[in-house]
C-alpha cells in the first residue's frame, strides 16, 4: 500500500490504476481505525479492484468547542490495519492541501434536508464541513463507489442526497455498524471514556432494541417508549442531546403510517458525545 499526501501525487496512482481497467473504490476516514472502518474496506476490496482510503481530520466539520485537537491521530498503526483489510492506496492530506485558500476561503457545499435536525442541529456547520470535504475526496479520487458506515445514519443519508442532487456517478453504500460484544458501536470516541463511562455506555444500544420491540410489539404511546429510554440514560449517567423516531429513508419524524423507522440516539456522558441508531421494518416480524 502506497500512502501519499497531496492532490497530484494521488490523481496520478489513481489514473494508472484506471488505465489498467480497474473499477475504484473510496473509503474517506478520519483516522484512528477500529473494526468497523476494517469491514468498510474489506467491503470496498470485495466490490472493486482499487481500494483507496483517506485518512484527514476534516477541521471543517468540527465545531469551536469540539474535540479536533485532541482527535487521535495514530497513522502507523492505522496504515498496518488498512494493508491487513486490502487498502491500495492510503491519501493523508494536510490542511493546507485540503483548503489552499484557509477554510474560510473554501467553497462550501450544503445539503438541504436530511441535514437538518439530529446531529445537524446540535452541531451547527458539521454537515456542510462533511459534504464540503466529501464532494472535495470524491472530484480528487474520482470513485466508482463509495462506501460509509451506517453508525452515522444521517450523514449517510447527507452524502447521498449531496451524490444525488449534484449528479455525482459514485455509487454509496452503506456498511452494518460493527459493535463490541455489549453492543456498544465501535466509534474513535469510545477510546476517551474511562472504565465505568465504558460499561455505562452499553444502555444506548440496549435502549434502542428495547424501543424497537416495543414499535415492533405495536406500542403506540411512542413518547413512553423515548421516556422510559432516556431514564435509562440517565440513569447510567448520560445527559440528552437527541433521541428520536424517525422515516429511515426522509428523516422525517416518523408518523404511525410509516413502517421503516430508525431510532437514532445522540447523548453525552462526560464530555464524550456519543451516536447510535437501529432501523426498525415494521413489516417484518419481530
Ligand atoms: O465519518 C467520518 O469519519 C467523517 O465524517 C468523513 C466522512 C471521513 C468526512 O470527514
Amino acid at each position: 500500500m502506497n500512502t501519499v499526501k497531496t492532490v497530484r501525487e494521488l490523481r496520478a496512482a489513481v489514473a494508472a490504476a484506471r488505465a489498467e481497467g480497474k473499477h475504484i473504490s473510496l473509503v474517506p476516514t478520519m483516522g484512528n481505525l477500529h473494526a468497523g472502518h476494517a469491514a468498510l474496506v474489506e467491503k470496498a476490496a470485495q466490490r472493486s479492484d482499487f481500494v483507496v482510503a483517506s485518512i484527514f481530520v476534516n477541521p471543517l466539520q468540527f465545531g469551536a468547542n469540539e474535540d479536533l485537537d485532541k482527535y487521535p491521530r495514530t497513522l502507523v498503526d492505522d496504515q498496518q490495519k488498512l494493508v491487513k483489510a486490502g487498502c491500495n492506496l492510503l491519501f493523508t492530506p494536510s490542511v493546507e492541501e485540503m483548503y489552499p485558500n484557509g477554510m474560510n476561503g473554501q467553497t462550501r457545499v450544503s445539503v438541504l434536508g436530511v441535514s437538518e435536525g439530529l446531529c445537524g442541529a446540535s452541531r451547527p456547520g458539521h454537515f456542510d464541513g462533511v459534504a464540503t470535504v466529501v464532494s472535495k475526496l470524491f472530484n480528487i479520487v474520482q470513485p466508482d463507489l463509495a462506501i460509509f458506515g451506517q453508525k452515522d445514519y444521517q450523514q449517510l443519508a447527507v452524502i447521498r442526497t449531496l451524490v444525488n442532487d449534484l449528479n455525482m456517478p459514485i455509487q454509496i453504500i452503506g456498511e452494518p455498524t460493527v459493535r463490541s460484544a455489549d453492543g456498544l458501536a465501535l466509534s474513535s470516541r469510545n477510546g476517551y471514556l474511562t472504565d465505568e463511562q465504558r460499561s455505562a455506555a452499553s444502555v444506548l444500544y440496549k435502549s434502542l432494541q428495547e424501543i424497537a420491540a416495543g414499535l415492533k410489539a405495536g406500542e403506540h404511546d411512542r413518547a413512553q417508549l423515548i421516556a422510559r429510554a432516556q431514564s435509562q440514560h440517565a440513569a447510567a449517567g448520560f445527559s440528552p442531546d437527541y433521541l428520536e423516531i424517525r422515516d429511515a429513508s426522509s428523516l422525517r419524524p416518523a408518523t404511525e403510517q410509516d413502517r421503516q423507522l430508525v431510532i437514532l440516539v445522540a447523548a453525552f456522558i462526560g464530555n464524550t458525545r456519543l451516536i447510535d441508531n437501529l432501523l426498525v421494518d415494521l413489516d417484518k416480524p419481530a
